[in-house]
């Protein structure tokens, strides 16, 4: 098992002068919104404990159509390995995890990195509402009304070089608030990564709630990442890195077991999982009690329906061999 703790003479002085420029320039936003009378907007870390609900989320045309899971089905039937392998786990431990304040370091091949405030990242954008179908590798899928922002709109503040061909993710190492990164059920962290021209997709979303409210701590908070056409595994939680790398970066399930779980993870049903098929799914609706075992049962679709969107990335690919 991999805990790594950081000392104070780890933290690189790049990390420092960010941080300090976070400040400064919050000092600074305060003085100029104090000489102008003008009250500075709540932060965005307002909604920070679960439940509660944010006030400026656009709705827009994803999902218009579709019938959401119940709130309850979305936080009650959950993967989230730091808190347990059980699907009700989550719900049960992740009351342990502090998602408020949060910061995330931002590093490698860009011409800004370091540390930023959760808060900073998110709030120069609009959060929208995007309803999305999520299908699990399990075979089970769900449609979720997520609350957030293009992944692209933060990644391109960060002025990525050509270098940056991939982007990595990591999810947050501590014990006392992850009390299961106690085993070694995977390695942790948490690792995830999209290729660059995926990363920058505009249905890849950066999440920072569900049903609008703040996200649950079974779910992810405060911030994780969602990738429609892709299986659910892809959607890393509770983000505390993002890094601009050159070579494809390692994924968690795909350490764990390649022959089972590919790098690039795209919902594709004529390709099926070596133990189980892949061409149909049970739908969570939230309704009724056990949860996927009497979902009504529906056909699986290339890149989980949104093929019209994104099969151009994969052009020339064999995806029965990079799956
Ligand atoms: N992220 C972390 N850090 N740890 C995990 O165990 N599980 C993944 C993914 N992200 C996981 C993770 C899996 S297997 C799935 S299916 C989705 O989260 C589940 O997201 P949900 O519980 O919000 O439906």
């Amino acid at each position: 098992m991999l805990i790594r703790i950081k000392k104070a003479s780890d933290v690189k002085s790049s990390e420092i002068t960010a941080k300090e420029a976070i400040l400064n320039r919050r000092s600074f936003m305060a003085a100029a919104a104090a000489a102008s009378g003008v009250a500075l907007l709540p932060a965005f870390a307002g909604p920070a404990h679960a439940g509660a609900k944010f006030s400026n989320v656009k709705k827009t045309k994803w999902g218009e159509a579709e019938k959401p899971t119940s709130l309850d089905g979305v936080t009650s039937y959950n993967n989230f390995y730091e808190f347990g392998t059980g699907k009700t786990d989550p719900k049960e431990n992740a009351h342990s995890l502090k998602p408020n304040p949060w910061s995330i370091e931002i590093a490698g091949h860009a011409e800004k990195t370091g540390r930023f405030d959760l808060d900073d990242l998110i709030r120069p954008h609009q959060l929208e509402e995007r309803i999305y179908r999520m299908r699990c590798v399990e075979a089970w899928s769900m449609v979720i009304p997520w609350v957030g922002i293009p992944l692209s709109s933060v990644l391109k503040r960060f002025n990525p070089t050509s270098k940056a061909k991939y982007v990595a993710f990591e999810t947050l190492v501590d014990v006392k608030q992850m009390p299961s990164q106690k085993f070694p059920i995977l390695p942790w962290p948490y690792v995830e990564g999209l290729r660059m021209d995926e990363a920058m997709h505009p249905l890849t979303l950066l999440a920072v709630g569900v049903h609008g409210e703040a996200m649950p701590n079974q779910n992810g908070a405060p911030v994780r990442l969602v990738v429609p056409w892709k299986y659910g595994f892809k959607g890393i939680k509770s983000i505390v890195k993002i890094s601009f790398v050159e070579n494809q970066p390692p994924a968690s399930w795909n350490i764990q077991a390649p022959r089972e779980y590919g790098f690039y993870s795209n919902v594709y049903p004529d390709r099926d999982h070596p133990r189980w098929s892949q061409g149909s799914e049970r739908r969570i609706t939230g309704e009724g009690g056990l949860k996927a075992l009497f979902a009504p049962k529906v056909q699986t679709l290339r890149f989980n329906g949104y093929e019209e969107e994104v099969a151009s990335l994969y052009q020339g690919m064999d995806l029965m061999e990079l799956f």
